[in-house]
């Protein structure tokens, strides 16, 4: 090779290196590294230390500690939650206070979701009329029958135990938790939780069928003490 030719394949070298530094330069422009390897979250161990609540309980005022002043603070705190418009809270499905009255809640209730939730049933159960026992007995025209009376089903001895009728009130307390509200059921189903499943399934379990009788009127909201 001769001069020339040496002159040229350095120039090809030295513009290939100058390009590739360029596309390195501009790419890293395009996405910087400097994030690379760190986490988007700040890892547990790097939060502030858990609240000591002997510090904390270090730093109240004084006046606290003083004799009687706790039960001052609580009182106070008790009148305020009095004062505060609560929202009612239910105990779901005990019986004991739901968040609203059936009536209500069946008022409000929509079959059609009742329908869907139905679905629930289906593995065990047959819904139409004269359909076949599967699991559990066909519940056509359940709301309103006297319960474990459906033709050639075996119910189980705490079932036939139960007496009444399958009422709006019983069959919402029932499909709560069954093995609560029946102990020794052999219906094996968890229940459902939601105060309105369980009233849009009992609204959609009422029109199948003839015999349900009227569904219990909504209660006028309770506004105990608030005009005065
Ligand atoms: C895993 C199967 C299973 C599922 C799921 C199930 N059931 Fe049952 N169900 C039973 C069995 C079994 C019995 C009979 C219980 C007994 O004799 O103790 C029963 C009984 C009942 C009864 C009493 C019927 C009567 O004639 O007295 C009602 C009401 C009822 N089921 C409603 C439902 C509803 C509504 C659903 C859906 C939310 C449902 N069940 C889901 C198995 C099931």
């Amino acid at each position: 090779m001769n001069r020339m030719q040496w002159l040229a394949t350095g120039l090809c070298v030295a513009g290939a290196a100058g390009a590739l530094w360029s596309l390195d330069w501009f790419a890293g422009q395009l996405y910087p590294e400097d994030g690379v390897g760190k986490l988007a979250y700040a890892p547990a161990d790097a939060m502030p230390p858990r609240v000591d609540m002997a510090s904390v309980q270090r730093d109240w005022p004084a006046s606290l500690q003083a004799p009687g002043e706790g039960d001052r603070l609580i009182a106070y705190r008790r009148d305020m939650l009095g004062k505060a418009p609560m929202p009612a809270v239910g105990v779901d499905g005990a019986g004991i206070a739901a968040q609203a009255d059936l009536g209500t809640l069946l008022a409000n209730a929509n079959a059609d979701v009742g329908r869907a939730k139905a679905q629930l049933c289906l593995s065990c159960h047959d819904l139409k009329q004269g359909g076949p026992n599967r699991i559990g007995p066909n519940l056509w025209g359940v709301v309103g029958r006297p319960v474990a009376t459906h033709a050639g089903f075996a119910y189980s001895p705490a079932m036939k135990e139960h007496g009444g009728s399958w009422s709006y009130e019983s069959l919402f307390d029932f499909l709560a938790s069954p093995a609560r509200d029946v102990p020794g059921t052999k219906m094996n189903f968890a229940g459902l939780r939601r105060a309105e499943d369980r009233a849009a399934l009992i609204k959609y379990l009422a029109t199948l069928g003839h015999g349900a009788p009227p569904p219990p009127e909504p209660k006028p909201a309770a506004r105990s003490g608030a005009a005065r």
